[in-house]
């Protein structure tokens, strides 16, 4: 009974330091589910021939194509999945990989690398609040489908998604369906803090997983500067210039992942991940003491001079 009572109270103690590590910009919570979507009405879009309903839109194992065009044939398993645990990469990556910033975006990043992520998914060494559900994917597939998978996301260059405000005051926002930030339907500012604000420069189209659709991203003023500082001196010994491994331009280099114009909200989360340990893997290491010693306020800095670049 004692062991059972000073474990409650621990847990109360260990809450608001987790929230304290996590801060809710960053990590968002997708609210309870609302009724079933819409299966009627069809939308459209501008540019594309075909229409689906809000249903079609959230289908686990067949989102839209709304521009087949735009990318390479799709491998079964990026447009479909596998039931019942594999989702179609498609549903939160989009068909050009472009992600949202509540999941990530994945294309251009090289075979290798993806490889290796998948697998350290599967092994549960990469298990950051937001990890779970790419761990259910990761393990459900076959070394055939994730290669078919990654060969495809790498195949396609990470498109110019992202719009950059440097600001003192973000637009009010909440978190909505599938944990995307979106505007406050009443409009507003408020102070953004250390924070990053990321929302769609059109909600509905965003909505209707449009790959060609953006995003803004709001960031503090004097950020993007004083990240620069730490991306490319290491702020006298804060950090390591992140050139030396992720290539002079950020863009990669081997298996060393893409950096510049990526989500900022996503950026952020991985370097608190490693940082606090919950990400970790083969190649982690190469990362820990990079971030060892940066505040909250560098990693926020770091992120948004990441995407003011671009990609
Ligand atoms: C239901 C949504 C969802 C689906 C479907 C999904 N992912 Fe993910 N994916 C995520 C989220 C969320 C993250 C970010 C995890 C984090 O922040 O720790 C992510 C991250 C990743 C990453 C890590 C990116 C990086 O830069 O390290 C890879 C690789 C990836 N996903 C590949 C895939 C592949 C391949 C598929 C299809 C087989 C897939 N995902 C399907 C939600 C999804
Ligand atoms: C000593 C080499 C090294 C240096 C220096 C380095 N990185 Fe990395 N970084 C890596 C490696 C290797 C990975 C991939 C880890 C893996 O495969 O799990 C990585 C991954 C990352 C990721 C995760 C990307 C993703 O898609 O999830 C971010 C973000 C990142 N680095 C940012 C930075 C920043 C910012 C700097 C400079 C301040 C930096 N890195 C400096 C080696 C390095």
């Amino acid at each position: 009974m004692r062991a059972l009572i000073s474990i409650a109270v621990l847990g109360l103690l260990a809450a608001p330091a987790m929230a304290a590590e996590l801060p809710e910009w960053a990590y968002p919570v997708a609210p309870p589910a609302g009724g079933p979507p819409d299966n009627t009405v069809k939308k459209t879009l501008p540019g594309s021939t075909r229409s689906y309903t809000a249903a079609q839109i959230n289908d686990r194992f067949g989102p839209p194509d709304w521009y087949p065009e735009d990318h390479p044939p799709m491998p079964d398993i990026v447009a479909h999945g596998k039931k019942p645990n594999a989702f179609a990469c498609d549903l939160c990556h989009l068909t050009n990989g472009q992600g949202h910033p509540e999941s990530a975006g994945i294309s251009g990043l090289p075979v290798g690398y993806i490889m290796r992520q998948m697998a350290e998914f599967k092994a549960g060494v990469r298990k950051g609040m937001r990890a779970p559900i790419m761990v259910q994917i990761a393990s459900a597939l076959t070394e055939e489908e994730t290669k078919a998978a990654a060969e495809y996301f790498a195949s396609i260059k990470y498109p110019q998604f992202y719009k950059v405000i440097e600001t003192d005051m973000a637009p009010k926002s909440y978190v909505g369906a599938g944990a995307m930030r979106f505007a406050a339907k009443e409009g507003g500012t408020e102070p953004i803090g250390n924070r990053i604000i990321e929302i769609p420069a059109d909600e509905e189209r965003t909505e209707a997983r449009d790959p060609r659709a953006q995003h803004i991203a709001y960031v503090p003023t004097g950020s993007i500067k004083k990240g620069e500082e730490l991306v490319t001196t290491g702020g006298g010994g804060k950090t390591t210039p992140c050139a030396i491994c992720h290539g002079p331009e950020l863009k990669g280099l081997g298996e060393v992942p893409p950096i510049v114009g990526r989500s900022p909200e996503y950026i952020y989360r991985q370097l608190n991940d490693i940082k606090i340990g919950t990400r970790n893997g083969a190649w982690a290491p190469l990362m820990k003491p990079v971030v060892a010693k940066l505040t909250d306020e560098d990693m926020v800095a770091i992120a948004a001079y990441l995407v003011s670049k671009a990609p």
